[in-house]
């Protein structure tokens, strides 16, 4: 994994949406799975104009959700599927034709996680995903004790994902699983671009680098991957030993 150590948010935001305009004009028909959240917020802006202004056509690409919380719709205020329809679908004038969620209010949450492997398998795997990092080094819903083996899967919500998610939402929510794609998806997706920032992030992101890989801190199996970068601001970097 490459570490590029960038000033603040916008630069972050900035330098993650190039790589994405860049693979995307290299290749238009991409599977690509984008992280909801606070941090993608400044680059899915930056790929909606640069839609606009015709630098990117993403008019050919396919999107596959990363995850979303049990239980919940694109019709529920705070659910991944919502933010991204909100920030980057409808904006973005992406069809619906091209874009594949988890139902995560199925009753067969199982068969859920099946079709959304066999669509991955479909397209022989994921071009892109853009990960956040979550402050306990969750990737995805993959929370710490995670199998970094598993595709797509459902989870128990740590008590830190439960209390940090409530975030996303209006009013007290109760978050108990996550429906998520698996680490092993990320591992063997062509590009990972992982984006952090902010002090909050700085233990898990120390972790995911220079610490061992371990399923206690998901992000960590980052490391194994040959084509894997991180934008990093300063304060998400400030815990990162330097060689000298
Ligand atoms: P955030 O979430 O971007 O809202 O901080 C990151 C994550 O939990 O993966």
């Amino acid at each position: 994994m490459e570490i590029v150590v960038v000033a603040d948010f916008e630069e972050m935001s900035e330098r993650a949406a190039a790589d994405i305009i860049t693979l995307l004009n290299e290749k238009p028909d991409s599977l690509i799975s984008l992280a909801a959240g606070s941090t993608p917020t400044g680059t899915l802006k930056r790929l909606v104009e640069a839609q606009s202004q015709g630098k990117v056509d993403f008019s050919q690409a396919i999107f596959v959700g990363l995850d979303e919380w049990v239980g919940m719709d694109r019709t529920d205020e705070g659910s991944t599927q919502h933010y991204l329809y909100d920030t980057f679908f409808r904006p973005a004038q992406i069809r619906e034709d091209q874009i594949f969620f988890f139902d995560a209010k199925a009753a067969d949450l199982e068969q859920e996680c099946q079709k959304i492997d066999r669509l991955i398998e479909k397209y022989g795997g994921l071009d892109l995903v853009l990960l956040g990092i979550g402050v306990n080094g969750h990737l995805g819903l993959n929370e710490p004790g995670v199998s970094l083996e598993l595709t797509s899967h459902v989870m128990d919500l740590s008590e830190t994902t439960k209390q940090v998610g409530q975030k996303y939402f209006a009013q007290e929510t109760k978050l108990v699983h996550g429906i998520t794609l698996g680490c092993q998806h990320f591992v063997e997706a062509d590009k990972v671009i992982l984006i952090a920032n902010g002090e909050a992030k700085a233990n898990a992101v120390a972790g995911m680098v220079q610490g061992e890989i371990t399923s206690d801190l998901p992000a960590s199996v980052l490391q194994k991957h040959m084509n894997a970068i991180a934008y990093l601001d300063k304060a998400a970097a400030a815990l990162l030993k330097t060689d000298q």
